[in-house]
């Protein structure tokens, strides 16, 4: 099978990092067009530098990096260096990026891209707020029906909020951007905190990072010791979760994950709970399925995955 083409849509972001280092070091798999970054865990004039140091770091400094909206849809930003530094990519000592900074809007990328493309070939990997997916959807609705799926990290059920008690940062940042995307009638898988705060680098797993020799398995270790000092303090966690590789580990291997063909909407009205992903896990409406809500997976498969594939790097 031929790899399948995407555009990651990115705040990185430490996890962010990792995610798009599993992209670029699963080639026979992925085939990335390009990298969207978006305003979130850090302002876009820094997620759009993080993507590029990310890119050299993997040697790639050949994949077009955009940067896209600089703040949501209809409300202020919401930031989370109190999780990932005050760069997003605190940890690891790495340079300033080389490579250039792509004239073209990210989203005018998006809607090109799928327009350009045979419809129905190209995913979006979404990591961050859903702003920009949804600017392009707004503004160019025939794209819809040419994006092949989104797989997107973001909302929780179980766990509900780790931005609000409510609410996970991703949806929380921009509910209007992701209320967008979950009517758009697209095919989309939602990776939640439910799956993704089980998969947890326990210090085996960081060392087997460390452990592979080449400077990407010292950075990805470095940022992991970074970020789960967060956790660790938080919500008193022996390890942090490595939320957006669960993305491309989804893309790679969706047998590692199971889930559920569910209604989830968006709330985007009471501000207690803005921003919740409501649902229907039990299927207690008769609200029509729209996303594939993921809830469990093979820990140790996704890091064997992931460690396979950044010892490549
Ligand atoms: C999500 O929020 C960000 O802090 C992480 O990069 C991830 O995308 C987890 O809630
Ligand atoms: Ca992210």
């Amino acid at each position: 099978m031929s790899p399948r083409k995407i555009i990651i849509d990115t705040d990185p972001g430490q996890d962010d990092a990792v995610a798009i280092l599993l992209a670029l070091g699963s080639p026979e798999d992925v085939d990335v067009l390009g990298i969207t970054a978006v305003a979130g865990n850090v302002p876009l004039d820094l997620t759009q530098k993080n993507a590029r140091i990310v890119c050299e770091l993997a040697g790639r400094p050949d994949i077009r990096v955009f940067a896209g909206c600089d703040h949501p849809l209809g409300r202020p930003l919401v930031t989370a260096e109190h999780v990932h530094g005050k760069s997003g990519l605190d940890g690891p000592d790495l340079p300033d990026p080389v490579m250039p900074l792509q004239d073209m809007h990210g989203v005018d990328f998006i809607i090109e891209t799928l327009r350009t493309h045979e419809a129905g070939t190209v995913t979006l990997c979404a990591l961050g707020p859903l702003t920009n997916l949804a600017t392009a959807l707004q503004r160019a609705p025939d794209i819809a029906q040419r994006v092949q799926q989104i797989i997107l990290m973001g909302g929780a059920y179980f766990e509900v909020g780790n931005i609000t008690p409510a609410a996970e940062f991703n949806i929380y940042v921009d509910p209007e951007a992701a209320d967008v995307v979950f009517k758009s009638g697209i095919d989309i898988v939602v990776l939640p905190l439910d799956v993704t705060h089980k998969a947890l680098v326990t210090a085996p797993r960081n060392d087997a990072f460390r452990d592979l020799g080449n400077p990407v398995g010292a950075a990805v270790a470095d940022m992991t010791d970074f970020f789960e000092r967060f956790d660790k303090e938080k919500y008193g966690a022996t390890a942090a979760p490595l939320h957006d590789p669960c993305v491309l580990a989804y893309l790679i291997s969706p047998y590692i994950f199971t889930g559920r063909f569910i209604n989830v909407e968006i709330e985007t009205g009471s501000e207690l709970t803005m921003g919740m992903t409501v649902a229907d896990w039990w299927r207690v409406t008769d609200r029509a399925p729209n996303a594939t809500f993921i809830g469990d997976l093979d820990a140790e498969a996704f890091f064997d995955l992931l460690t396979e594939r950044l010892a490549r790097l």
